[in-house]
């Protein structure tokens, strides 16, 4: 099976940086990047770099050099879907916000939306791809769905989950450790392994059944979210008892059966992905009944909600028990570094826990802007929109955000913070000036030289 034309489905955080990787290795396969969004299409498409919708150290550049060459961004998904010889899914799959499986079940609207449309438009032979990740046999319910036409088209299903971790989509997409490729036939998996054979060498390519690589993509996030809940959990255990969290995460990491990536204490993971992916995951074993797997994983995600609700309250206890009417700047509002995404950001909630307490909020991030913030507190409702107008400012400038405040809560681990003027910024703090590292940014020793009170998760 000969690849010369591929569509990609969503052009999102997975689909633009996936396929303009793949565009980039291969020139001579066309690819069509789709999606129903029509703004966010323009901006693939704008002239201007710095417009992209997504924000990626590499992605830019990328995007410059293949777009118009074999790589291509539309919206008109029929006639993308009619050319192609392999179509990706990509888009996304939210947790559910009602019906059975409410807050729990990934919602598969917007996949069944792609499977019957491909099903209507296509004439020829179709590989089509799940790039999305999905609960484990879902690729049974888009079979049922695709194979229930009579247009005589034969469509081959894989499942080709994506490991790419924002921030590094880049270097994570041109040296995966792994690309896990789940399939019945054969043919059909080997023509997608041809594809990243071009740059991933055959012993990383790694060939499963459909459902062990669509389970394998949940429990993947599982494993790493669960990682950063446990070290988180001994971050609280450090506090209480004079062990650093730094250290001990050192000392066990150098452990070779452990490891030292993903032992990062922190205000609590974000990202659109592991709490939904657990969520999904704890959802799947409650419908087989296995409630002591359920309830097993359904600890890490208590856990992270603890991480953001303690940091919050430990500002307030610290401010003497009250943040009403105080300043309080964020510095830092997307999910980690390098990345405009904020979904499920750490720093939403701890916003929101303090405007519970009427605090007023300064925020600054160099890369989300004032709507992104505004939108991702109304979401929540929890209080009318323009409350959150009145107690909740964003500046372009952290010098401004910080000016006046009686805490700093630092949030997002972003490199700018760790170089600014901390002296400039104590200048034109309330006193005693706070600073409560979330992310154990900043060096404690050359604050304390400077007169603030550093707190800092686990220490
Ligand atoms: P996203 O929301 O950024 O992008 C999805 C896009 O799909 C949106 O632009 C939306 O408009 C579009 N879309 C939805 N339904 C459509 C339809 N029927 N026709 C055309 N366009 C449609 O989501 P994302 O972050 O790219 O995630 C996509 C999938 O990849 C999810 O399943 C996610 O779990 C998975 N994933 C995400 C990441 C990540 O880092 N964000 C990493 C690995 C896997
Ligand atoms: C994660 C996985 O790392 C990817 O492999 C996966 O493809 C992706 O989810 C997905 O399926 O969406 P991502 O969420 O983009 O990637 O970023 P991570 O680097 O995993 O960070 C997630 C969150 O955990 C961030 O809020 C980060 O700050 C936090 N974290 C991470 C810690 O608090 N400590 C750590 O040691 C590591």
């Amino acid at each position: 099976m000969q690849v010369k034309k591929i569509c990609c489905i969503g052009a999102g955080y997975v689909g633009g940086p996936t396929m303009s990787v793949i565009a980039r290795q291969c020139p001579d396969i066309q690819i069509t990047l789709v999606d129903m969004n029509a703004q966010r299409i323009a901006a693939w498409n704008d002239e201007n770099l710095d417009n992209l919708p997504i924000y990626e150290p590499g992605l830019a550049e990328i995007v410059a050099e293949a777009r118009g060459r074999n790589l291509f961004f539309s919206t008109a998904i029929r006639e993308a879907i009619d050319e192609a010889d392999m179509i990706f899914i990509s888009v996304n799959t939210p947790t559910k916000n009602y019906g059975k499986g409410k807050g729990m079940a990934a919602d598969l609207k917007f996949i069944e939306l792609c499977a019957r449309q491909i099903a209507e438009v296509a004439r020829t032979d179709k590989i089509v791809v799940e790039k999305s990740t999905l609960p484990v046999r879902t690729a049974a319910a888009l079979k049922s769905i695709l194979h229930h036409t009579d247009s005589g088209v034969n469509f081959h299903i894989l499942s080709n989950p994506e490991f790419l971790a924002e921030g590094t989509a880049v270097q994570d997409l041109l040296n995966p450790d792994r690309v896990l490729i789940g399939g019945e036939e054969p043919e059909a998996v080997e023509a997608l392994a041809n594809i990243y054979a071009r740059w991933v060498s055959r012993d990383r390519i790694l060939t499963t059944n459909l459902w062990s690589s669509e389970l394998s993509k949940l429990t993947a996030n599982a494993f790493l979210a669960q990682r950063v809940s446990s070290i988180n959990a001994i971050s609280e255990l450090c506090e209480k008892t004079g062990a650093n969290v730094e250290e001990v995460a050192k000392a066990i990491g150098m452990d070779s059966r452990i490891g030292p990536k993903f032992l990062k204490a922190s205000v609590g993971f974000g990202g659109s992905c592991f709490q939904k992916d657990i969520l999904n995951l704890v959802y799947i074993a409650r419908s087989y009944n296995l409630h002591e797997v359920a309830d097993y994983w359904e600890q890490v995600i208590i856990m992270n909600d603890h991480q953001k609700q303690r940091f919050a309250d430990r500002i307030v206890q610290t401010l003497f028990n009250t943040v009403s009417g105080k300043r309080i700047a964020i510095l830092g509002w997307a999910f980690k570094k390098d990345t405009n995404d904020t979904r499920e950001s750490a720093a939403i909630y701890v916003a929101d826990h303090l405007l519970n307490e009427q605090a007023n909020i300064a925020a600054y991030d160099p890369k989300v802007p004032a709507e992104k913030v505004f939108m991702d507190l109304d979401q929540l409702n929890s209080r009318p929109a323009e409350e959150n107008k009145q107690q909740v400012s964003v500046y372009g400038d952290p010098y401004e955000a910080c000016k006046d405040a009686h805490a700093i809560a630092i949030l997002t681990e972003w490199d700018e913070f760790k170089t600014y003027d901390w002296a400039r910024i104590k200048a034109g703090m309330n006193k005693p000036a706070f600073i409560f590292d979330g992310r154990k940014l900043l060096q404690r020793r050359e604050l304390e030289a400077l007169g603030f009170q550093y707190y800092a998760i686990g220490e």
